[in-house]
């Protein structure tokens, strides 16, 4: 692996914190290391920054291996059979300050679950972000209700609180908050509009697993909490996910719901519960979880500080923005780093040739989420069968006029996705990251003459 060309040699910046626009964003405030642009960048035919691969992932190691093994060879593959999946549960539930945690076989699912629980059906209308992952656009739509788009606050990248209350109508039932890469969206803004309109709060905390809203972990400030654990999170299983609550009734109805409608204390005995699924978390996903949880904390802080240095070198290359964090978000696990890219700071060069001269520097920079309110099959959706026997031609109408999220048209165009594992190596495996963008930053001409 090349050496860094970031140095602290040249230049000395005193601090790199900065008031981002209103002064209501959190900024780090680390003293800079200076970003240096030597080389000529690999798409020009120069040496990589990197050779080779950021840290692969998952990690596994021999406590995976055995605790995995062992709930193989005990044969009690079913939770309704062995104690893995309940031990997970009180240990999440634990570590995340909520009263309960329930294991299911993934976030979508969570999701499903979590709106099921709270009675959201045909008719109600969901608030929620543009800009996400489409599993949380599916959970409203598996449940006939209206997803209402709410618009992104470039600075962050979250959803746009101030938009929020605007969007509240009659038939709005819930608020359904994602906290985007491990940063929060503007919880006291959430459940202020909540409270006032007495609206349930869903969180999608499908990629914030243990940050911190002014201390308290995201998944359980709302109603319920729901997580993922697929392969590329940063708590990963492979497949897998979890409802959290403090609610004593959403719990009895989540825990029936996941296991068929079963009750969770008296079983069949006075028949099921109510309608169910079944979204049982296997034994082998909680063994698994168990075990990658005993190195969450050093893994975490490792990406916090990576994450930390990083934004102090990116905000010193114009062009390049940072995603802010509000001041409540206490924690930021870093699932995914979120900046933006002004093409104009690089001479024109197009984010996508910006991403593949990145690509071959050795940095895998992926770009943002297309805006879902603008995703061909929505309209599919509000054209079926069902969606228009549910919802009248004049509210559908109404509908989309207002599915309008200009802010999110702009982040699909210059956002920048750096996966957690480029987090997950040491300071200079970070500084290569801003190494490598300035370098082609003082080639943007030429390379965008390729
Ligand atoms: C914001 C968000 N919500 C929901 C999900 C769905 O989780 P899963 O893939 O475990 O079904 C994801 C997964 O990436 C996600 O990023």
């Amino acid at each position: 692996m090349k050496r860094s060309l970031i140095s602290r040699r040249q230049f000395t910046f005193g601090s790199a914190s900065a008031a981002f626009a209103g002064g209501h964003l959190a900024v780090a405030n680390h003293a800079a290391a200076a970003v240096v642009s030597e080389g000529k960048p690999a798409i020009l035919g120069g040496a990589p920054v990197r050779s080779d691969p950021f840290p692969s992932w998952p990690v596994i190691e021999k406590l995976d291996e055995e605790q995995f093994l062992e709930s193989l060879r005990q044969k009690k593959w079913c939770r309704l059979y062995g104690e893995t999946t309940t031990r997970l549960e009180e240990r999440l539930a634990r570590l995340m300050g909520a009263r309960h945690a329930i294991g299911v076989v993934n976030g979508t699912n969570a999701l499903y679950a979590a709106l099921y629980v709270l009675d959201v059906g045909p008719g109600d209308e969901v608030l929620l972000p543009a800009y996400t992952f489409v599993a949380t656009l599916n959970a409203v739509i598996q449940q006939y209700a209206l997803p209402v788009f709410v618009d992104t606050d470039l600075e962050t990248q979250q959803l746009d609180t101030s938009k929020l209350e605007s969007l509240v109508t009659e038939n709005t039932r819930c608020i359904l908050p994602v906290h985007l890469g491990g940063n929060v969206a503007n919880m006291d803004e959430v459940l202020r509009v909540a409270v006032k309109h007495n609206l349930a709060v869903v969180e999608d905390a499908c990629q914030a697993h243990f940050s911190e809203w002014n201390g308290r972990r995201t998944g359980t400030l709302g109603d319920i909490g729901c997580f993922s654990f697929q392969s590329t999170k940063v708590l990963p299983c492979g497949e897998g996910g979890a409802v959290v609550t403090s609610r004593e009734d959403l719990y009895d109805r989540l825990h029936a719901y996941q296991n068929n409608g079963r009750d969770r204390l008296k079983g069949t005995r006075d028949g099921y519960l109510h309608q169910g699924s079944n979204l049982r978390m296997t034994e082998f996903q909680a063994a698994l979880l168990l075990a990658q949880l005993t190195r969450f904390e050093q893994q975490s802080r490792n990406r916090e500080e990576n994450a930390k240095h990083l934004t102090s070198l990116l905000k010193q290359i114009p062009g390049i923005k940072p995603a802010g964090m509000y001041p409540g978000c206490t924690r930021n696990t870093s699932y995914v780093y979120l900046a933006r890219y002004d093409e104009r700071s690089f001479k024109g060069l197009s984010r996508s040739a910006f991403l593949r001269a990145l690509h071959k520097e050795g940095i895998p920079c992926g770009s943002s989420y297309r805006p879902l309110n603008r995703e061909p099959f929505m309209e599919k959706v509000l054209n079926s069968r069902h969606y228009r026997r549910i919802y009248t031609g004049e509210r559908l109408r109404e509908y989309r006029e207002k599915s309008q999220c200009p802010a999110t048209d702009v982040l699909s165009k210059e956002g920048l996705f750096f996966s957690h594992t480029m987090l997950m190596g040491t300071r200079q495996d970070t500084e290569q990251i801003a190494e490598a963008i300035a370098r082609i930053q003082k080639h943007a001409e030429e390379i965008a003459r390729l």
